[in-house]
């Protein structure tokens, strides 16, 4: 029986749990910044420092109050220490260190994609079974997209990752030229609903020979078409004047053409590198997996079962962390109060 405390600040949710052998979640408190951030069109990484600042004491504090967890119950106190905004991390490093501290707890460090990973283990509707090995994982979040083979616990290989941006990156990316607001993965969700997925023929990027992703060809096809209308070539000679919010970009087909670009791509590979490695299940996690598309498509073209967390433990959480922490502490690996953060950490 393990029972940690976990504790997540690598990008704009503030965000603690207390978790249970590392599947069942006593508390799962997650304080979004998305409103602060929302006005820069991104994370300003100094305004997300301090709101971690601000946020940390009151959201460990709720988490242990939902979780009906004394202090002294707890076994250990786990922390993402990268890759993230150096600010943002600092913040969650310094306060599970002051508590594994103050408790006498061990710390355990979790790399945060290994997180996004975990929160396939996280149960949350009955007693399904685990997941099983061999698995592939396509974690596909705000600042990575990376393919991993999972041979065991804690055990892994990543087969490729994006060579340029990352998928939920390109979405931002992609929203903001077409209007449609922050973040942009949602935002692009919501307007594709309207639009014809085959309305526009953009390019899918296969890069034979390797398991890498690459999106920046695909949102430079979707700029060079935002440009073509925004500078009047396909607009009416007497619209000229027209400002670019009122004129007749079809935003809607631009969304869902480029949404079922990426998933294509991600799916083609996810789905290439089960057969090729003959996996039990393939895992999906990280914010793009939250996209309804992504989950669709997944599930009807793979020929192995597919796994996907329910949409509130796709993006940002500290229960993933504790998922994750459970199986290092089974295995002896924690760490010490000299733990540093690691911006870059990979994989
Ligand atoms: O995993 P996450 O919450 O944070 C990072 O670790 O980056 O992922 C955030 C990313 C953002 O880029 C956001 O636009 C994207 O996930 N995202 C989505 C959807 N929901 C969030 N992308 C596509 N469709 C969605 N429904
Ligand atoms: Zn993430």
């Amino acid at each position: 029986m393990s029972t940690i405390l976990a504790v997540e600040t690598s990008c704009d949710e503030t965000a603690a749990a207390v978790i249970v052998d590392g599947q069942v979640i006593r508390s799962n408190v997650v304080a979004s910044q998305i409103e602060i951030h929302r006005r820069y069109g991104g994370v300003f990484p100094e305004v997300a420092s301090r709101q971690h600042i601000l946020a940390i004491g009151p959201v460990i504090q709720d988490a242990m109050t939902q979780a009906r967890v004394a202090w002294n119950d707890l076994d250990a106190i786990a922390v993402t220490y990268g890759p993230g905004l150096a600010g943002s991390l600092l913040v969650g490093v310094n306060a599970a260190k002051g508590i594994a501290l103050a408790l006498g707890r061990p710390l355990i460090g979790i790399n945060h994609l290994e997180g996004h990973l975990y929160s396939n283990w996280l149960r949350t509707d009955g007693e399904p079974p685990l997941p099983r090995f061999p698995a592939v994982c396509l974690i596909a979040s705000g600042g990575h997209t990376e393919l991993v083979l999972v041979r065991d616990h804690l055990d892994y290989e990543v087969l490729g990752r994006t060579q340029d941006d990352a998928a939920g990156e390109v979405f931002d990316k992609v929203a903001r030229l077409l209007d449609l607001g922050y973040p942009g993965g949602p935002a692009i969700e919501r307007a594709a609903e309207r639009g014809d997925a085959s309305a526009f023929d953009l390019p899918r990027a296969r890069l034979r020979g390797t398991w890498d992703f690459s999106f920046s060809g695909l949102k430079t096809a979707v700029l060079r078409i935002v440009q073509r209308y925004t500078d009047g070539i396909q607009k009416p000679a007497d619209a000229l004047d027209t400002p670019r919010s009122t004129f007749a970009l079809p935003v809607a087909d631009l969304a869902a053409s480029f949404q079922m670009a990426v998933v294509d791509i991600l799916v083609e590979k996810t789905c290439q590198a089960a057969e090729r490695y003959n996996v039990a299940e393939i895992l999906l996690a990280g914010g793009v997996s939250a996209n309804s598309r992504l989950r669709h498509e997944m599930a009807l073209r793979a020929q192995r079962p597919v796994r996907v967390p329910p949409l509130w433990l796709c993006t940002d959480n500290a229960a993933m962390i504790g998922a994750a922490a459970h199986y290092h502490l089974l295995a002896g690996r924690v760490d010490d109060l000299d733990l540093d953060i690691l911006p870059n950490l990979q994989l």
